[in-house]
């Protein structure tokens, strides 16, 4: 049908490409916030520092972690500096603040990411001066592999930090019936998770043990209504919002830990649950997660559990917020946490006994050395924790270990500049992946603008070696091709606990392999892009956005996709993910106007109707809303019947 076309989105082609150094991709993310509480003692006669309870090898580099609410000190940066007496060789710490020795930013506005010292530009615009030369001799900023060499395309290592366009903040809340009334109204436990960006809030909720939540409720500490969401009937198990436009004063009272959240239930039995949305410097590496909720009517306990993996080891870290297990009167209780599976009838694999207090009633700890069968078990959602207090009458909650639950969407945009050998050919790729909490992984992938046959669709993590392709999972068999590329859709029904962790903290990529470009013609890195209140990005598949769909067609290295809705008022919503915009072989130009997206519609065969959707620069445009006259509206109708 010729109106299924109707609306299509291309790229402008009187622009020029920017160019732009890729210097910051190369400042990956500091070591795992979440720390052992309990690390090894160093072993007799071994030289080296004590700090923070914590043994460092000579020549070791750290941030200070002062523990809540500072956190980690990323701008103070220690050394155990070796010093020679007569006999030996000891280690003395020293640190400094390295804040003076951050680069001048080339921007107006640049931003300081999460977990870093220095400001920088929030469209991966170039700094004056790559950070590694002031770093020289320290660990910090350099690869985990030393052995990759530098010529290889550095802008696969975006981490999820460098991906984000603006500053964000991460909250969490954990939600019970636990109120000031003596008697608890739910049994209910949830966990929010928000994100914070300029003007913007947006949230992801679980809720368990509890009826089909109505409303959501932030109220500040006044007790008053701050913003209410009607929660839609859907089909999913996750409440995704936004609350938009934000007053000033909501932004601080957010940021200063003062507003609450509430989530109330219609139907039935009226049921409350509240709790504070705090911000906690573990959410960040969080790529697993529990809901901890008792078997007791009305409790008014429960507890959520962030975890993530080490990156080398199989050590599972996590921090636990507990709520009501404790007594207020009591000053501090030892509570067991326990690690079971769930096959083998609460099987008990991994005990540990702390020692925790009413008033600050979250702790940190590492299970260490996961084997094979607890970390299939954890792929699969088959791994329970739970906590129980000691004495006669214990309390106990407990929840399933799952990948991090959010209304995110997990998506990847291939491009030809992106690929193991960067090329030019006006080609495009796109992926949606969605986690299941079984460990299931449903993707969709589409591919258009190629001009040979595409013969391999693989998800490969970054390379161990130079250009040496690391392949995860073969999509091939399910990829069905079709004139200028095609499309595959299925299910990976074992994904490795490794390779969750890995898919969460945006690790992984996918790779295209066609005829004429056998190392991969599109690549993309798979990442988690942030709710912003399009639910088409749910239902649909975005538009394909490539230089061979412009007429006439540009062999350009980026690509995007894009989702379109109209609403009942007739507004336009729309997002937009490009890649390989920022990246050129000429590194003099810098230009703030990156690219332009256009609508066309092909519907009207008199006239070439065509509409500026927006100007943009970086990888990815957020969340518009432009009113829309009839036309657009009416050709959107038909392609959605395609
Ligand atoms: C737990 O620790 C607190 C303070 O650290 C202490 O006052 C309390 O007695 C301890 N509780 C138990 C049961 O050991
Ligand atoms: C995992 O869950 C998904 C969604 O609920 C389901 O479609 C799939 O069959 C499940 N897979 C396994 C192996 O149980």
């Amino acid at each position: 049908m010729e109106t299924a076309r109707a609306l299509l989105l291309c790229w402008a082609t009187s622009c020029a490409w920017p160019a732009v150094a890729a210097a910051t991709s190369r400042l990956k993310s500091p070591a795992l916030p979440i720390l052992s509480e309990r690390e090894p003692l160093p072993s007799k006669g071994v030289s080296g520092c004590s700090f923070g309870g914590r043994f460092y090898s000579l020549q070791d580099t750290w941030h200070p972690d002062l523990g809540e609410p500072f956190g980690i000190m990323h701008c103070v940066k220690c050394i155990c500096e070796p010093q020679r007496s007569k006999r030996k060789v000891y280690g003395k710490v020293s640190c400094k603040n390295i804040k003076q020795d951050c680069p001048e930013p080339n921007c107006d506005d640049p931003v300081l990411q999460p977990g870093h010292c220095c400001k920088s530009c929030p469209n991966g615009e170039s700094d004056r001066q790559p950070m590694e030369t002031l770093f020289d001799g320290y660990e910090y900023f350099q690869e985990k592999e030393g052995d990759l060499q530098k010529s290889y395309n550095d802008r696969s290592y975006l981490s999820s930090e460098d991906m984000t366009p603006g500053e964000r903040t991460d909250f969490v809340a954990l939600l019970t019936g636990l109120q000031d009334s003596w008697m608890p109204t739910s049994s209910g436990v949830a966990r929010a998770r928000f994100t914070l960006t300029r003007t913007s809030l947006s949230f992801s909720i679980t809720s368990q043990r509890m009826g089909q939540p109505s409303k959501v409720v932030l109220i500040n500490s006044d007790g008053s209504t701050v913003f209410e969401y009607r929660v839609p009937r859907t089909d999913t198990d996750v409440i995704c919002g936004v609350w938009k436009n934000m007053l000033k004063s909501h932004i601080q009272q957010v940021q200063a830990e003062q507003i609450r959240v509430s989530l109330v239930t219609a139907s039935g039995r009226r049921e409350e649950i509240q709790g504070k949305i705090i911000k906690h410097r573990a959410l960040f590496a969080e790529t697993f997660s529990a809901t901890l909720t008792s078997d007791k009517e009305h409790a008014g306990m429960g507890g959520i559990a962030m975890l993530t993996l080490s990156d080398t080891e199989n050590n599972l870290h996590f921090i636990l917020i507990l709520q009501g297990l404790i007594k207020p009167t009591h000053t501090g209780e030892w509570v067991h946490t326990l690690l079971q599976s769930e096959s083998r009838l609460h099987h008990l694999l991994r005990e540990m006994r702390a020692n925790i207090t009413s008033y600050d009633p979250d702790f940190a700890e590492v299970f260490t050395d996961l084997n094979s069968r607890e970390l299939f078990w954890l792929s699969r959602g088959q791994l329970q924790i739970a906590v129980e207090t000691e004495g006669n009458d214990p309390n106990q909650i407990s929840g399933f270990i799952t990948g991090r639950k959010s209304c995110d969407t997990l998506q990847s945009v291939m491009s030809s500049s992106e690929a193991l050998t960067p090329g030019k050919t006006g080609a495009v790729g796109s992926a949606i992946l969605h986690l299941h909490d079984n460990g299931t992984l449903h993707y969709q992938v589409q591919v258009a603008g190629v001009a040979s046959k595409v013969i391999g669709v693989t998800i490969e993590q970054k390379p161990q070696r130079r250009s040496k392709r690391s392949v995860l999972y073969d999509l091939t068999d399910a990829f069905s091709p079709s004139l200028g590329g095609g499309h595959a859709q299925g299910i990976l029904g074992r994904v490795e606990a490794r390779h969750i962790h890995m898919l969460l903290q945006n690790e992984l990529f996918i790779n295209t392999v066609t005829a004429t470009h056998p190392d991969g013609e599109l690549r993309g890195q798979i990442h988690s892009l942030l709710y912003g209140g399009l639910d088409a990005r749910r239902h649909e598949m975005p538009f394909l956005l490539a230089g061979q769909f412009v007429s006439p067609p540009v062999w350009t290295s980026a690509a995007g996709h894009a989702w379109v809705s109209v609403d009942e008022q007739c507004h336009l919503h729309y997002e937009i993910v490009v890649n390989g915009l920022s990246k050129s072989d000429d590194l003099t130009i810098n230009a703030h106007l990156h690219g332009l997206a256009e609508i066309v519609d092909m519907d009207d065969s008199s006239t070439n109707h065509k509409r500026l959707l927006t100007g943009f620069y970086g990888s990815q445009v957020g969340y518009y809303t432009d009113s829309c006259n009839r036309k657009i509206c009416f050709a959107k109708s038909y392609s959605g019947e395609s």
